[in-house]
């Protein structure tokens, strides 16, 4: 038996050590530069976007960490932040798919009100929760909408008293998980409209900083056509190969495994298309089926059949099923039949044997029901890319 170890990938959560936290120099630079910008009094506010479990939320409990004075990650990619520490008060929110511009200011207050108690003692934030109730129940009503704003920002001001009586940078108000809102929420024109609002009284020591899926946020601009004018689009790539190997080698050191895969690079990205979520949980299932504390290529075998057949298995399944029957599952077949992870349009339209405008709408509802996505015009590829793999050893459903 080889000795015990603690593993070093989380796949089910995002990265919390900066020791942990790869590659982004860019994408850290620019957040790091927005909280210079609001201690200075210019707000700027911020949206992290890009594909499901490319590591936005990691990035954002990154930005939180440092803007409450952990210098770790700027000192580790010598970040300039401009101020020996950062000291901002902040809140974090995940939305829900069921949220209102209302719920979303009322999660936001009720949260402040707990966070201030532990900044500043036998401080008591005066939140009249119940008062929002006299708004109604029409969100859409516009009144609703300027009197929601006035008891935000009125509030926003009597907390930044207090944020600058304790001698805080200012206040971010961190939002994840922003693609869940449906497009009636409001919620797009609650951001632009509070945030011209905030500067008009003078609170320019405060922003948003977002993240969500690059597609869904479309749904923001479809509610408010220049809501995206008021953030700064911040982009995840996903990570490059030798990007993706070295968080797999820093994990297989860190739990003092030796690796000898033949060009583990390519193998990875192949099987991952640089997705951090299943590099992750690569790393950890490959160091779970190892016996010997030398990771080799049946090791990394080993691993992708354990993810398909077991670990992975009912997630892939159902996902498999939820692409729908008969024609679905012809357009999913030929996807996995290519041989590489992003499939031209005209690939699927050849093996399928139809023309392209004969399953458009197909693609478009893979797209909807989050089966693939479309990395550039005319360019499909699985949202999960071990669906792939899942086919390769299981099969589609049946054709007809
Ligand atoms: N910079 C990074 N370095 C190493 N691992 C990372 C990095 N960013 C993310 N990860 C890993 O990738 C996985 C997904 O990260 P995260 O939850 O942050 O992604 P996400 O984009 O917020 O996902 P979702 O779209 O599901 O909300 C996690 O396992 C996390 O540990
Ligand atoms: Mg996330």
């Amino acid at each position: 038996m080889k000795p015990r170890f603690v593993d070093p990938f989380t796949p089910n959560r995002p990265v919390d050590d900066p020791e942990r936290f790869f590659g982004r120099a860019e994408p850290v630079n620019e957040m790091i530069d927005s909280l210079y910008q609001v201690m200075s009094g210019n707000p700027k506010h911020t949206i992290v976007t890009g594909d499901r479990g490319v590591g936005k939320s990691s990035l954002l409990t990154q930005v939180h960490l440092t803007a409450t004075g952990d210098n770790r990650l700027t000192a580790r990619l010598k970040i300039d932040r401009g101020t020996p520490k950062f000291d901002f008060v902040t809140v974090w929110h995940d939305v829900y798919a069921t949220q209102s511009a209302f719920d979303l200011a009322n999660a936001i207050l009720s949260k402040f009100e707990n966070s201030f108690q532990k900044f500043i003692s036998g401080f008591k934030l005066e939140i009249d929760i119940a008062g929002f109730g006299k708004l109604g129940r029409d969100k859409q009503n516009p009144i609703n909408m300027t009197q929601l704003i006035d008891e935000f920002v009125g509030r926003m001001v009597k907390i930044n008293q207090e944020a600058r009586r304790a001698d805080k940078n200012g206040i971010l108000i961190f939002i994840d998980e922003l693609d869940r809102i449906r497009a009636d929420s409001m919620i797009a024109s609650f951001f632009k409209l509070t945030c011209e609002r905030m500067v008009r009284e003078g609170l320019k020591n405060v922003a948003f900083v977002c993240a969500g899926i690059t597609g869904a946020i479309q749904k923001l601009e479809d509610e408010h056509a220049s809501v995206l004018r008021t953030f700064r689009d911040v982009p995840l790539p996903r990570f490059e190969k030798n990007e993706v190997a070295e968080i797999l080698r820093d994990g297989f050191l860190a739990a003092n495994h030796i690796e000898e895969v033949t060009t583990l690079a390519e193998r990875a990205w192949d099987v991952t298309v640089g997705l951090p979520e299943p590099t992750h949980l690569l790393g950890s299932e490959m160091l779970s089926v190892d016996t010997d504390g030398i990771l080799k290529d049946e090791d990394f075998d080993a691993a992708i059949r354990k993810i398909v057949t077991d670990v992975r298995k009912n997630k892939l399944a159902d996902l498999l099923a939820r692409a729908g029957g008969g024609k679905y599952q012809k357009i999913v077949k030929a996807i996995v039949e290519h041989e590489k992870k992003i499939v031209p349009l005209d690939y699927i339209a050849k093996t399928i044997g139809q023309e392209q405008s004969q399953f458009s709408t197909n693609m478009a509802t893979l797209m909807e029901r989050e089966i693939v996505f479309k990395p550039s015009t005319g360019y499909y590829a699985f949202t999960d890319p071990m669906l792939k793999e899942y086919i390769r050893v299981n099969g589609v459903l049946s054709l007809d």
